[in-house]
């Protein structure tokens, strides 16, 4: 246990070192400027080493200790309930959540001509109050075609490849964005459904990379999302991780991001190799993630610190 101690603060030590500002390491800092983004929490954000070493060999060291031990269904909480009130004020006024802008020009898109000889996505979907409802909280879905699970992303870029002659566009792209945001509001309120049957593999490979350590700190989802979820960190409670308020406005980035792009932050902020947007393995993160969140109510647009 002591070595194993030691070998952990070795570890957070050698990590640290490469944190400070100014120090680029390519993905590992992604657009950063040398903070770990993602983890630690915000309080120690740009905190003191001394402090930032204390919270990583914390949870390094409880790491050690308890594997794997997942959040009981019933006490699974959205990370709404760890806000500070004035950011759940935020969410709650559709006037005052930046998200919403994000809809909105979703709306723009939806009734938008691509070109004169395509339709919009209204020309064939209608109003999306209507065909769009329910939609999100079923994805990623079963694509019978690739006998896979496609996100909601990919299925927006299937109809805009497939039914407009347009291109597939970046998961980060503000059109797709906005479209994935407008989309999934009409589920606001909506509990996440119970996945297709035919997910089950996919939600177990997701299930593995949650619970996998990875990365220079040696750590795996599971130890922050599910064991110390709740904890007080640095001033900020460690969410449980839950998609349910997807694409969402986050405060750091002062703009909107897909659930793959908070993925890919921790991913970082574990000092893991990072998995590209659309891949298979963020697509069964995903996956398990909703699977993990079945049944608890869709917020989009969400906004988070
Ligand atoms: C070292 C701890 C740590 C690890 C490991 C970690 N995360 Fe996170 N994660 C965080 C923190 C902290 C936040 C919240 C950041 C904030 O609000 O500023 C977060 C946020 C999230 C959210 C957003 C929740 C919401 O309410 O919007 C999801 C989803 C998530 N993480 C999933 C994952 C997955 C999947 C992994 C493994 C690939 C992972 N995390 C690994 C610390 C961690
Ligand atoms: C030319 C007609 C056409 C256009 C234009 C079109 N779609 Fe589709 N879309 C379809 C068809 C057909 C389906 C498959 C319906 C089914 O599976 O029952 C579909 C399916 C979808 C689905 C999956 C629905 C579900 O229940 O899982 C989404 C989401 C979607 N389209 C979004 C869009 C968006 C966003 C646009 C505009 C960027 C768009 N579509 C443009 C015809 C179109």
């Amino acid at each position: 246990m002591l070595r194993a101690m030691r070998a952990a603060l070795a570890r957070a030590c050698a990590v640290l070192s490469r944190l400070r500002p100014g120090a680029s390491r390519g993905d590992a800092v992604e657009k950063t400027g040398g903070r770990l983004e993602g983890a630690p929490p915000a309080g120690v954000r740009g905190g003191s080493p001394v402090r930032l070493a204390a919270w990583v060999v914390a949870v390094l060291v409880s790491a050690l200790v308890a594997e794997a031990q997942v959040v009981a269904p019933e006490k699974r909480r959205s990370g709404y309930a760890d806000m500070s009130a004035t950011t759940k004020a935020m969410q709650d006024d559709d006037t005052a959540n930046p998200g919403m802008l994000s809809v909105l020009d979703g709306a723009a898109f939806w009734s938008a001509m691509p070109r004169r000889d395509a339709n919009s996505c209204a020309g064939c979907h209608g109003d999306a109050k209507v065909s769009m409802k329910g939609v999100a909280a079923r994805y990623p879905a079963f694509d019978e075609r690739t006998a896979s699970p496609i996100t909601l992303e990919g299925r927006i870029n299937r109809c805009r490849v497939e039914r407009q002659g347009l291109g597939d566009l970046d998961y980060e792209n503000v059109v797709l964005l906005a479209l994935t945001a407008l989309i999934a509001h009409q589920s606001r309120g909506q509990p996440i459904a119970e996945p297709d049957p035919r997910l089950a593999p996919f939600i177990e490979t997701g299930r593995k990379l949650y619970e996998r350590r990875q990365g220079q700190l040696n750590l795996a989802c599971v130890h922050c999302h599910d064991q110390h979820a709740g904890q007080k960190l640095g001033g900020v409670v460690m969410p449980q991780g839950h998609p349910t308020g997807y694409p969402i406005y986050r405060l750091e980035w002062q703009a909107m991001g897909s659930l793959q792009r908070r993925l890919r932050n921790c991913l970082s902020g574990m000092r893991a190799e990072n998995s590209p947007f659309g891949s298979t393995e963020l697509v069964a993160l995903e996956t398990y993630l909703a699977w993990r969140a079945r049944g608890m109510t869709i917020e989009t647009p969400a906004v988070r610190p």
